[in-house]
C-alpha cells in the first residue's frame, strides 16, 4: 500500500508579502490555478492506495481541509499541530496515524510547496524506490544540483554505472547525508560531483521511520506518541494532544534521522523540481516574455529585463533590470532580484517590531 503524507505546516517567510502565517505559500495559487497543496495532491493520486494524510497546523485547519475537498480528495486524515515542532515529529504523527489500524503501509513524504514539472517522471521515480523501500530503506530523491545552494541537504551516492552525478540509474546507497552545510562545503560537493541535493521527499514504511527515530530521538518519538495516544478526533481531524506535542524537541527529519541512519538510499531524479523557496526561484518557474519578465497580472515593460511582478494593479516598469516587484492589499516589495534571500529580514524585523 502507499499512502502520501503531505507536510504542510510551514510558513513560507521568504515569499512575504504574498507569504503569511496566516496564510502560507503552499495554501496559495503561486503557479496556475490550483494551490500548491492541491498539486501536490493531484500528482501524487495516480500512485495512492490509501487516503492522504496530511498534517498542518491548527490555525490552518479550514484551508487544508476545503482545498483537499476541493481538489476531490476523499476521506484523508488531517493531523492538526497546536504548534509547529518541524518536520521529524509531524512526520512520526503521520506515521502513528498510518499504523493505528494496523496497517503498515510505504509513506510518501511530500513537502506541500514545491513545483514538479514532470508529473510522470516523478510517479515513475516513486515506483522504481518502492522495491528499496519495502525492503526496510529509507529512499531519498536526489537532484543533480546547479548550484552551492546552502538551503537544501547534500547527499553523497554510492557510484553509479555511468559515473557519478547524473540521474537515470536507479537506487544507490548513501554514503553520507549532509543537511545545509555552509557555502564553502556545499561548493566543494558542488565541484565533486557525486553530491544531490535532497529533494525533501522521502519513501519508506512507517514502521521503519519509527523505528530509526525512536534509535536516535527516543524523546522526540515519546512525545509524539504522548500527542498521538492524547488525540481528539472529530471528522477527517485529528488534534494531537497539545501539551505533549508541545513538549516533543523541535526537528527536520533531516537532522534527527537522515543525517545518522545508516539504512538511507537515494534515488536520483530528473523531474524539472523546483522548491519555490523565494521570488527568484519563482520567477525561474514562471512563463518568461521575451525580455524575460514574468508576471501574474498586466505588466508593461520599458526597457526592463528579467523581473518579476506579482500584483493585481497595473505596474509598469521603466529601465529596470532584475527586479522583484510584489503588490499585495497591504504591502509592496521591491527588491533586487538577486538579494531575495533577504526578505526573511524583513519577516524577522515585523516580528521585532511586534
Ligand atoms: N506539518 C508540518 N509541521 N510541516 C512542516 C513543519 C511543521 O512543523 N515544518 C516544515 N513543514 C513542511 C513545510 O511546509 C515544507 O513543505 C516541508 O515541511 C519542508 O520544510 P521546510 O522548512 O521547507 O524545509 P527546508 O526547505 O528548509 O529543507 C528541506 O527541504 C529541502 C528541499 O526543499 C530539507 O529536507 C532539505 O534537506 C531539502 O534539501
Ligand atoms: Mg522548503
Amino acid at each position: 500500500q502507499l499512502q502520501p503524507v503531505l507536510l504542510s505546516g510551514g510558513s513560507g517567510t521568504r515569499l512575504w508579502p504574498l507569504s503569511r502565517e496566516a496564510y502560507p505559500k503552499q495554501f496559495l495559487a503561486l503557479s496556475g490555478d490550483r494551490t500548491m497543496l492541491q498539486d501536490t495532491w493531484l500528482r501524487v493520486a495516480p500512485l495512492a492506495t490509501l487516503a492522504p494524510i496530511v498534517v498542518a497546523n491548527e490555525e490552518h485547519r479550514f484551508l487544508a481541509g476545503e482545498q483537499l475537498r476541493q481538489a476531490g480528495v476523499d476521506g484523508a486524515a488531517i493531523v492538526l499541530e497546536p504548534v509547529g515542532r518541524n518536520t521529524a515529529p509531524a512526520i512520526a504523527a503521520a506515521a502513528l496515524q498510518a499504523m493505528a489500524g494496523g496497517a503498515d503501509p510505504l509513506l510518501l513524504v511530500l513537502p506541500s510547496d514545491h513545483v514538479v514539472r514532470d508529473a510522470p517522471a516523478f510517479q515513475a521515480a516513486v515506483r522504481e524506490a518502492m522495491p528499496a523501500a519495502e525492503s526496510g530503506a529509507l529512499v531519498t530523491f536526489g537532484i543533480v544540483p546547479e548550484a552551492a545552494e546552502t538551503g537544501f541537504g547534500y547527499i553523497q551516492a554510492g557510484a553509479g554505472q555511468a559515473g557519478a552525478g547524473q540521474a537515470g540509474e536507479g537506487v544507490r546507497e548513501v554514503l553520507r547525508f549532509v543537511e545545509k552545510p555552509d557555502a564553502a562545503t556545499a561548493q566543494a560537493y558542488v565541484d565533486d560531483g557525486g553530491y544531490y541535493w535532497n529533494s525533501g521527499m522521502f519513501l519508506f514504511r512507517a514502521s521503519r521511520y519509527l523505528e530509526e527515530l525512536g534509535l536516535f530521538r527516543p524523546d522526540m518519538l515519546d512525545a509524539v506518541r504522548a500527542a498521538f495516544d492524547g488525540a481528539a478526533r472529530d471528522g477527517d481531524f485529528v488534534r494531537l494532544g497539545k501539551d505533549a506535542f508541545a513538549a516533543a524537541p523541535s526537528d527536520s527529519i533531516d537532522y534527527a534521522v537522515m543525517e545518522k541512519t545508516d539504512r538511507a538510499m537515494v534515488l536520483p531524479v530528473d523531474i524539472g523540481w523546483n522548491d519555490v523557496g523565494s521570488w527568484s526561484a519563482l520567477w525561474a518557474v514562471s512563463e518568461q516574455d521575451a525580455d524575460g519578465n514574468a508576471h501574474n497580472g498586466e505588466v508593461i515593460a520599458v526597457d526592463s529585463h528579467g523581473s518579476y511582478v506579482w500584483s493585481r494593479r497595473m505596474v509598469a516598469l521603466v529601465g529596470v533590470d532584475d527586479l522583484v516587484v510584489v503588490e499585495t492589499d497591504d504591502a509592496v516589495l521591491v527588491a533586487a532580484k538577486d538579494r531575495v534571500q533577504q526578505v526573511k529580514d524583513v519577516v524577522a524585523r515585523l516580528k521585532a517590531d511586534d
